[in-house]
């Protein structure tokens, strides 16, 4: 039996459903070279701003028992650099590339966005409203008000396919409020989830935390934030019918893709383990979601997206 792995992004065929989340593998031009020679189906960019930015200093990425805490502090080559590549790959290559923006203001933002509009070949955007790590910057995406607001400049500014990238929520009030407001929008899709904000890890050998910009504090991911992950894509997939949902957060395995897409993921990103294992996770986690859709006598994941059953 052939298991196929294709799915669509906001009516676009991929090959496959699996593709790096924002921020791991994809700051440099090789990194992203990497990710269109891998088993992805999309890829999308570092956030980026308007000009490079160095980040926050070192240590500022610390693998942990079960996941990862960093506060990168948005290190990025600016926006022309990944137009640029863009530009020139996604001619060459079928896969969707993705450009993820994060300005630091509603300005540089909406300069982003009209920059990103200009580029020709550039088929989607992802809009970032959930970096936790820039010192003295609250995340946009816990701000409701903000966030509609600047969805509205947005949109009149831009016209090309734009995605959002959602931090974690824990309430089914801000579920049920966030979507009321993404819903105005005509949204390419929603990413369900950015790391889990502020996290702290300590050596108690050395009595010190792990990383050091903001005094230790981190966003979390990996097998730690999967249970919010599967939470927020079933919540956003039940109350934004018709809207893609991207599933991120906790995959290390088939089986984790798997449970993604039972609760209504069209796409899943990988992140931590991407980082820890490099390209050829995405290989091996095709590998193993294949194995258990050809057990369970599924061809496409069509057959089981979304369909989590209640008890
Ligand atoms: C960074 C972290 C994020 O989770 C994000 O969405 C954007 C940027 C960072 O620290 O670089």
């Amino acid at each position: 039996m052939a298991v196929s792995l294709q799915t669509t992004l906001a009516g676009i065929p991929l090959e496959s459903c699996l593709m790096n989340a924002s921020g791991v593998h994809c700051t440099t031009e090789e990194q992203l070279r990497d990710l269109i020679q891998a088993d992805t189906g999309a890829l999308v960019t570092k956030s980026c701003t308007l000009e490079y930015r160095e980040g926050n200093p070192l240590p500022r990425y610390a693998s942990i028992p079960y996941g990862s805490i960093n506060s990168m502090g948005l290190p990025n080559q600016g926006i022309r650099y990944y137009l640029g590549f863009i530009e020139k790959h996604q001619k060459e290559s079928e896969k969707p590339l993705i450009l993820s923006v994060a300005g630091l203001s509603r300005k540089e933002n909406m300069e982003l966005l009209r920059m990103a509009d200009a580029c020709e070949n550039l088929p989607l955007i992802e809009f970032n409203l959930s970096c936790p790590n820039v010192p003295g910057k609250p995340q946009t995406g816990y701000d409701f008000d903000e966030t509609r607001s600047l969805l509205e400049e947005a949109f009149t500014v831009c016209r090309k396919p734009i995605g959002v990238k959602l931090p974690p929520y824990f309430d089914m009030a801000h579920f049920e409020g966030m979507a009321g407001i993404l819903r105005a929008f005509p949204l390419a899709y929603a990413c369900c989830v950015n790391s889990l904000g502020n996290g702290l890890w300590l050596d108690v050998e050395s009595e010190t935390v792990s990383i050091k910009p903001k005094g230790g504090f981190g966003g979390v991911g990996g097998l730690y934030i999967k249970s919010t992950a599967l939470a927020n894509v079933r919540m956003f997939s039940l109350l934004l019918p018709g809207t893609d949902v991207l599933g991120c957060g906790g995959v290390q395995t088939g089986k984790d893709a798997f449970e993604h897409i039972l609760c209504g993921a069209s796409v899943v990103q990988i992140g931590t383990c991407l980082w820890e294992e490099g390209v050829a996770c995405f290989t091996r986690i095709a590998g193993e979601l294949k194995d258990i859709m050809e057990q369970k006598g599924y061809q496409n994941i069509n057959e089981f997206k979304g369909k989590l059953k209640e008890r």
